[in-house]
C-alpha cells in the first residue's frame, strides 16, 4: 500500500485506466542538491610563516560534487507483467447464443481484458429485425456490461422511439437487438485498434448470424468502417444501402457524436426513415 494513495483511490485510478506509479522508495528517491552536506574543501590552506621559498602545495584537487548514489538495480524494470493472452475461443462461427455469450465472458484474446470491468455481450430480441451496431462499451456500459447506457444510449433510445421501435421486451417488429462492435471498453476510451477489432469481429458475425436481422443500423464511424471494411467517412456513406454478410447496412452518426453536434440529428433522422424504408421493401 502506498503512502500517497489509498487503497480504494488506486483501485479508482486502475478503473479509470489510470496507471499507477507509485511513489519511489526512499532508497531510490533523489536527493536533492540543497539538502546535500557541503562538499569539504579537500585541503585548508594554513599561513605558513615565510623562511625560504617552499614549494607551493599541490593544487587541491577540485571539490568533487557529491551526488547519492542513484539505487543501481542490474535488474530491468519492474515489470508490469501483463497476463498473457489467449487464442480466441475457437468454434466462434458454429456457437450458439449461450455458448457465444460464455465465449465472450472469458475472452482474453486482446489487451482490453486487463482493463475491462465486464465484458458488453448485447441486448434484445434475438430474432429482432433491427440490429443496432456501435462501436465499444464506454464507462457507464463497462460498469453495467451493457450496451449503450450512458447518455449516448438515452439518446439512442430517443431515436429509435421516434421510429416506433424500442430496447424493452417487446415482438421482434419493436424490439431491437444492440450490439458493439468491440465487447470490452477500450481504456479512456480510445478509439479500437485493429488488432482489437479483428480479434473481436468473429462475435459480431456470429450474433449477425444468430439473430439474422432484416437491417443493421450501424452508428459511428468506428462501427461503420469496421463492419464495411472501409476507410471511407460516414458523409459519403450515408445515403445508400450496403451489405454485411449478406445484410442491409445502412449507415448513421453515433449517438455521442449527435450529443455534440445536435444540427446533424436531422441528417440522422434522414437515415432512420432511409432504414425503415429497407426494412418495409423487405417486408418488415
Ligand atoms: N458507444 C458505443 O458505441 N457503444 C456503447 O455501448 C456505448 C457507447
Amino acid at each position: 500500500m502506498s503512502a500517497r494513495w489509498s487503497d480504494r483511490q488506486q483501485a479508482m485510478l486502475r478503473e479509470m485506466g489510470v496507471t499507477l506509479w507509485l511513489p519511489p522508495t526512499p532508497a531510490e528517491v533523489p536527493v536533492p542538491e540543497a539538502a546535500m552536506p557541503e562538499p569539504v574543501p579537500a585541503a585548508v590552506a594554513v599561513p605558513v610563516p615565510v623562511q625560504a621559498p617552499v614549494p607551493s602545495p599541490a593544487p587541491a584537487p577540485a571539490p568533487v560534487r557529491m551526488s547519492r548514489p542513484a539505487a543501481v538495480s542490474t535488474e530491468p524494470d519492474p515489470p508490469s507483467v501483463p497476463r498473457p493472452l489467449a487464442a480466441r475461443p475457437s468454434g466462434v462461427a458454429a456457437m450458439d447464443w449461450p455458448a457465444l455469450r460464455e465465449a465472450v465472458a472469458g475472452c482474453e484474446a486482446c489487451g482490453l481484458c486487463r482493463s475491462r470491468r465486464n465484458t458488453v455481450f448485447g441486448v434484445g430480441h434475438e430474432q429482432a429485425q433491427w440490429m443496432i451496431v456501435g462501436e465499444a462499451p464506454g464507462e457507464q456500459e463497462d460498469l453495467r456490461g451493457e450496451p449503450f447506457v450512458g447518455k449516448a444510449g438515452q439518446l439512442l433510445d430517443n431515436m429509435l422511439r421516434a421510429v416506433g421501435l424500442t430496447r424493452a421486451e417487446a415482438g421482434p417488429e419493436q424490439q431491437v437487438y444492440i450490439a458493439n462492435v468491440l465487447k470490452c471498453r477500450p481504456p479512456m476510451n480510445r478509439n479500437p485498434e485493429p488488432q482489437e477489432v479483428a480479434q473481436c469481429e468473429p462475435f459480431l458475425k456470429r450474433q449477425v448470424e444468430l439473430v439474422a436481422p432484416k437491417l443493421i443500423l450501424a452508428m459511428g464511424r468506428f462501427a461503420v468502417q469496421s463492419i464495411l471494411q472501409t476507410g471511407e467517412p460516414i458523409g459519403r456513406l450515408r445515403g445508400r444501402v450496403h451489405a454485411y454478410h449478406g445484410v442491409p447496412v445502412v449507415v448513421t452518426y453515433h449517438p455521442a457524436y449527435l450529443l455534440r453536434n445536435p444540427a446533424d440529428k436531422s441528417r440522422s433522422w434522414e437515415d432512420l426513415c432511409l432504414a425503415r424504408e429497407v426494412l418495409r421493401q423487405a417486408g418488415g
